[in-house]
């Protein structure tokens, strides 16, 4: 039995429709419910950003998140697999004609991603004052709180509406399958088992 951690949304339906395809079978969790349990796996639904906690602590032997996320919280698990899903990049957004000025003393950048803002900066030597928000980001430039902001694209269609444009890219990102690293120890078998199927839809050949 293997314990799956996804994050409620559209990644969870997406990696439950791959379950699906390798077994033929209908994976759905009951409304409200954030446990589905079939012969073979446990599913667990939680938010995006536990996905990764509940694998790190052995709650869930595997999980399913964004590897901007995984980026961003560093935790120690294994990445087995690029599901090629949820494709979409984090990137630096300025006022629409705006570029970055790196000769300003500091810059201010608001993101809810500190630590990969963070580390871009820093490799860079450009020192910058990293406002932390939890939301609507894109509003940041618009009203002064920021020069700018680290957010991630995924159509552009946000920061379009808001009158920003990418200046930069920092990464690309999707959607990883992820692994405990006792749990691919003490289930290797398992494990390896169903990253083959999972690989078999994601990579056709
Ligand atoms: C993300 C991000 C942008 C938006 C970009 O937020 O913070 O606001 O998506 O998508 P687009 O390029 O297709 O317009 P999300 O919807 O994930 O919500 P959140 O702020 O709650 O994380």
């Amino acid at each position: 039995m293997l314990t799956v951690a996804l994050p409620k949304g559209r990644i969870a339906k997406e990696t439950l429709e791959i379950f699906e395809t390798i077994f033929g079978e209908t994976f759905a969790f009951d409304d409200r419910k954030l446990e589905l349990e079939t012969p073979d796996f446990k599913f667990l639904l939680v938010r995006n950003q536990d996905v990764a906690t509940y694998v790190f602590h052995q709650a869930a032997d595997i999980g399913v998140v964004g590897l901007d996320t995984l980026e961003e919280q560093g935790l120690d698990v294994l990445r087995i697999l690029d599901l090629k899903r949820g494709v979409c990049k984090v990137a630096i957004g300025m006022r629409k004609g705006e570029k970055p000025d790196y000769s300003k003393p500091e810059l201010k950048v608001a993101t809810k991603m500190v630590n990969i803002t963070k580390r871009y900066f820093a490799e860079r030597a450009i020192s910058a004052d990293i406002i932390k928000l939890y939301g609507s980001i894109e509003l940041a430039p618009l009203v002064g709180l920021a020069d700018m902001i680290v957010d991630i694209v995924e159509t552009g269609a946000t920061m379009k509406q808001n009158g920003l444009e990418v200046v930069e890219d920092i990464m690309v990102s999707s959607t990883y399958l992820i692994a405990n690293k006792n749990s691919f120890v003490e289930k290797k078998g398992e494990i390896l088992d169903i990253y083959e199927k999972i690989n078999g839809v994601v990579n056709p050949s």
